[in-house]
Protein backbone atom coordinates (compact mmCIF):
# COMPACT_ATOMS: atom_id res chain seq x y z
CA UNK A 1 0.00 0.00 0.00
CA UNK A 2 1.20 3.55 -0.77
CA UNK A 3 0.46 4.57 2.80
CA UNK A 4 1.09 8.36 1.83
CA UNK A 5 -1.63 8.51 -0.06
CA UNK A 6 -4.44 6.92 1.24
CA UNK A 7 -5.37 9.76 3.59
CA UNK A 8 -5.72 11.99 0.87
CA UNK A 9 -7.46 10.06 -1.23
CA UNK A 10 -9.79 9.07 1.41
CA UNK A 11 -10.83 12.64 2.22
CA UNK A 12 -11.51 13.41 -1.39
CA UNK A 13 -13.56 10.56 -1.56
CA UNK A 14 -15.82 11.61 1.41
CA UNK A 15 -16.06 14.99 0.29
CA UNK A 16 -17.67 13.99 -2.57
CA UNK A 17 -19.75 10.69 -0.95
CA UNK A 18 -19.51 10.96 2.54
CA UNK A 19 -22.75 10.17 4.39
CA UNK A 20 -24.86 13.32 5.54
CA UNK A 21 -25.76 13.32 9.03
CA UNK A 22 -27.41 15.06 11.78
CA UNK A 23 -24.46 14.77 14.32
CA UNK A 24 -22.12 16.08 11.61
CA UNK A 25 -21.01 19.34 11.24
CA UNK A 26 -21.80 20.90 7.79
CA UNK A 27 -18.67 21.77 5.92
CA UNK A 28 -16.52 24.47 6.93
CA UNK A 29 -18.47 24.24 10.35
CA UNK A 30 -16.94 22.46 13.98
CA UNK A 31 -19.07 20.11 15.42
CA UNK A 32 -21.05 20.26 18.22
CA UNK A 33 -18.86 18.05 20.93
CA UNK A 34 -22.52 16.63 22.48
CA UNK A 35 -24.44 15.79 19.55
CA UNK A 36 -20.73 13.98 18.82
CA UNK A 37 -21.00 12.64 22.04
CA UNK A 38 -24.67 11.30 22.16
CA UNK A 39 -24.78 9.93 18.27
CA UNK A 40 -21.39 7.95 19.29
CA UNK A 41 -22.65 6.39 22.52
CA UNK A 42 -26.30 6.09 20.89
CA UNK A 43 -24.20 4.29 17.77
CA UNK A 44 -22.01 1.58 19.99
CA UNK A 45 -24.82 -0.98 19.04
CA UNK A 46 -27.73 0.45 17.08
CA UNK A 47 -27.54 0.47 13.27
CA UNK A 48 -27.63 4.76 11.66
CA UNK A 49 -30.75 4.10 10.35
CA UNK A 50 -32.53 3.76 13.50
CA UNK A 51 -30.20 6.21 15.65
CA UNK A 52 -31.42 8.77 13.38
CA UNK A 53 -34.85 9.40 14.55
CA UNK A 54 -34.05 8.74 17.80
CA UNK A 55 -31.00 11.36 17.69
CA UNK A 56 -33.50 14.29 16.20
CA UNK A 57 -36.07 13.38 19.10
CA UNK A 58 -33.68 13.17 21.73
CA UNK A 59 -31.54 16.57 20.77
CA UNK A 60 -35.07 18.36 20.42
CA UNK A 61 -35.73 17.48 24.36
CA UNK A 62 -32.70 17.76 25.72
CA UNK A 63 -30.20 20.50 23.32
CA UNK A 64 -27.11 20.72 24.87
CA UNK A 65 -25.28 19.37 27.74
CA UNK A 66 -26.36 21.38 30.23
CA UNK A 67 -29.92 20.73 29.84
CA UNK A 68 -28.91 16.88 29.47
CA UNK A 69 -27.46 17.56 33.10
CA UNK A 70 -30.68 19.03 34.46
CA UNK A 71 -33.07 16.21 32.71
CA UNK A 72 -34.94 13.79 35.06
CA UNK A 73 -33.18 10.67 35.04
CA UNK A 74 -36.38 8.28 34.83
CA UNK A 75 -37.57 10.81 31.93
CA UNK A 76 -33.86 10.05 30.01
CA UNK A 77 -34.28 6.54 30.80
CA UNK A 78 -38.06 6.36 28.80
CA UNK A 79 -36.19 8.82 25.87
CA UNK A 80 -33.61 5.66 25.64
CA UNK A 81 -36.48 2.70 25.22
CA UNK A 82 -35.66 0.66 23.35
CA UNK A 83 -31.65 1.45 22.51
CA UNK A 84 -30.56 -1.24 24.81
CA UNK A 85 -28.10 -1.63 27.30
CA UNK A 86 -29.73 1.06 29.74
CA UNK A 87 -26.37 1.51 31.22
CA UNK A 88 -25.13 4.06 28.43
CA UNK A 89 -28.07 6.06 29.45
CA UNK A 90 -26.90 6.46 33.06
CA UNK A 91 -23.64 7.49 32.28
CA UNK A 92 -24.94 10.04 29.61
CA UNK A 93 -26.96 11.85 32.38
CA UNK A 94 -23.85 11.00 34.77
CA UNK A 95 -21.28 12.56 32.34
CA UNK A 96 -23.52 15.30 31.32
CA UNK A 97 -23.39 16.88 35.31
CA UNK A 98 -19.45 15.81 35.32
CA UNK A 99 -19.01 18.38 32.48
CA UNK A 100 -21.40 20.79 34.14
CA UNK A 101 -20.23 20.24 37.95
CA UNK A 102 -16.08 19.96 36.91
CA UNK A 103 -15.90 20.96 33.62
CA UNK A 104 -17.78 24.26 33.35
CA UNK A 105 -20.35 23.19 31.42
CA UNK A 106 -17.66 22.92 28.14
CA UNK A 107 -16.54 19.39 27.28
CA UNK A 108 -12.93 18.94 27.68
CA UNK A 109 -10.81 18.69 24.38
CA UNK A 110 -8.72 16.05 24.94
CA UNK A 111 -8.64 12.29 24.07
CA UNK A 112 -7.57 11.51 27.36
CA UNK A 113 -9.40 13.82 29.94
CA UNK A 114 -12.69 13.07 27.52
CA UNK A 115 -11.37 9.08 28.54
CA UNK A 116 -12.34 10.17 32.15
CA UNK A 117 -15.89 10.93 32.13
CA UNK A 118 -18.23 8.43 32.77
CA UNK A 119 -18.93 5.75 30.27
CA UNK A 120 -16.80 6.88 27.82
CA UNK A 121 -14.75 4.76 27.04
CA UNK A 122 -11.40 4.27 24.13
CA UNK A 123 -13.46 4.38 21.39
CA UNK A 124 -16.00 7.06 22.62
CA UNK A 125 -12.73 9.11 24.27
CA UNK A 126 -10.91 9.07 20.56
CA UNK A 127 -14.05 9.55 18.53
CA UNK A 128 -15.07 12.74 20.34
CA UNK A 129 -11.73 14.18 20.52
CA UNK A 130 -10.91 13.57 16.39
CA UNK A 131 -14.79 14.60 15.14
CA UNK A 132 -15.36 17.65 17.64
CA UNK A 133 -11.60 18.85 18.10
CA UNK A 134 -9.28 17.92 15.72
CA UNK A 135 -7.09 15.57 17.87
CA UNK A 136 -5.18 13.13 15.95
CA UNK A 137 -6.52 10.14 17.71
CA UNK A 138 -7.09 6.92 16.17
CA UNK A 139 -10.47 5.73 16.10
CA UNK A 140 -11.35 1.94 15.59
CA UNK A 141 -14.34 0.77 15.70
CA UNK A 142 -16.06 -2.70 13.66
CA UNK A 143 -16.23 -0.87 10.55
CA UNK A 144 -12.65 0.22 10.82
CA UNK A 145 -11.26 -2.82 11.73
CA UNK A 146 -12.89 -4.09 8.53
CA UNK A 147 -11.55 -1.58 6.38
CA UNK A 148 -7.72 -1.58 7.87
CA UNK A 149 -7.21 -5.66 7.90
CA UNK A 150 -8.32 -5.57 3.82
CA UNK A 151 -5.59 -2.77 3.07
CA UNK A 152 -2.74 -4.26 4.71
CA UNK A 153 -3.96 -8.08 4.03
CA UNK A 154 -3.74 -8.60 8.08
CA UNK A 155 -5.15 -12.45 8.28
CA UNK A 156 -3.95 -13.03 11.63
CA UNK A 157 -7.41 -14.02 13.50
CA UNK A 158 -9.37 -11.62 15.75
CA UNK A 159 -9.45 -10.69 18.41
CA UNK A 160 -5.38 -11.17 18.54
CA UNK A 161 -4.64 -9.21 15.24
CA UNK A 162 -6.26 -5.95 17.18
CA UNK A 163 -2.96 -4.50 17.87
CA UNK A 164 -1.37 -5.06 14.56
CA UNK A 165 -4.74 -3.58 13.05
CA UNK A 166 -4.44 -0.36 15.36
CA UNK A 167 -0.87 0.11 14.87
CA UNK A 168 -1.80 -0.05 10.66
CA UNK A 169 -4.59 2.69 11.37
CA UNK A 170 -1.95 4.74 13.20
CA UNK A 171 0.22 4.73 10.21
CA UNK A 172 -2.77 6.38 8.04
CA UNK A 173 -4.11 8.45 10.25
CA UNK A 174 -3.62 11.80 8.84
CA UNK A 175 -2.67 15.09 11.19
CA UNK A 176 -5.33 16.94 9.96
CA UNK A 177 -8.63 16.51 9.05
CA UNK A 178 -8.53 12.85 11.66
CA UNK A 179 -12.38 13.23 12.66
CA UNK A 180 -13.23 13.39 8.82
CA UNK A 181 -10.86 10.42 8.32
CA UNK A 182 -11.86 8.16 10.72
CA UNK A 183 -15.59 9.13 9.53
CA UNK A 184 -14.79 8.54 6.13
CA UNK A 185 -13.26 4.95 7.14
CA UNK A 186 -16.81 4.40 8.35
CA UNK A 187 -18.91 5.38 5.59
CA UNK A 188 -16.29 3.30 3.44
CA UNK A 189 -17.25 0.07 5.42
CA UNK A 190 -20.44 1.07 5.69
CA UNK A 191 -21.35 1.17 2.09
CA UNK A 192 -18.58 -0.18 0.27
CA UNK A 193 -15.94 -2.08 2.24
CA UNK A 194 -18.62 -4.07 3.42
CA UNK A 195 -18.47 -7.58 5.65
CA UNK A 196 -19.61 -10.01 2.91
CA UNK A 197 -19.47 -8.42 -0.62
CA UNK A 198 -17.28 -5.18 -0.82
CA UNK A 199 -17.94 -3.29 -4.08
CA UNK A 200 -14.25 -2.70 -4.68
CA UNK A 201 -15.08 -1.57 -7.87
CA UNK A 202 -16.43 1.15 -6.55
CA UNK A 203 -13.59 2.61 -4.12
CA UNK A 204 -11.29 4.80 -4.05
CA UNK A 205 -8.62 2.92 -1.98
CA UNK A 206 -9.05 -0.35 -4.23
CA UNK A 207 -5.01 1.01 -5.93
CA UNK A 208 -3.72 0.85 -2.66
CA UNK A 209 -5.44 -2.59 -0.80
CA UNK A 210 -3.62 -5.56 -0.49
CA UNK A 211 -6.71 -7.56 0.54
CA UNK A 212 -7.58 -6.67 -3.14
CA UNK A 213 -4.73 -7.25 -4.70
CA UNK A 214 -4.21 -10.59 -3.16
CA UNK A 215 -8.11 -11.62 -4.19
CA UNK A 216 -10.77 -12.32 -1.52
CA UNK A 217 -10.74 -9.38 0.58
CA UNK A 218 -14.13 -10.46 1.98
CA UNK A 219 -12.33 -12.97 4.22
CA UNK A 220 -10.89 -10.77 6.04
CA UNK A 221 -10.78 -9.50 9.02
CA UNK A 222 -10.35 -13.11 9.87
CA UNK A 223 -11.74 -14.28 13.07
CA UNK A 224 -10.40 -16.59 15.47
CA UNK A 225 -12.56 -20.02 15.74
CA UNK A 226 -14.45 -20.41 18.72
N1 LIG B 1 -20.70 4.69 13.53
C1 LIG B 1 -20.18 5.10 14.69
N2 LIG B 1 -19.87 6.41 14.65
C2 LIG B 1 -20.18 6.84 13.41
C3 LIG B 1 -20.09 8.08 12.73
N3 LIG B 1 -19.60 9.15 13.35
N4 LIG B 1 -20.51 8.13 11.47
C4 LIG B 1 -21.00 7.03 10.87
N5 LIG B 1 -21.11 5.86 11.43
C5 LIG B 1 -20.71 5.75 12.70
Amino acid sequence: AKRSSIGAELLAWYDAHGRVLPWRARPGETADPYRVWLSEVMLQQTTVAAVRPRFENWVARWPDVASLAAADEGEVMAAWAGLGYYARARNLVKAARAVVDDHRGAFPTTEAELRALPGLGAYTAAAVAAIAFGERAVVVDANVERVVARLFAIDAPLPGARGAIRAAADSITPTLRAGDFAQAMMDLGATICSPKRPRCLLCPLREECRGFAEGEPERLPVKAKK
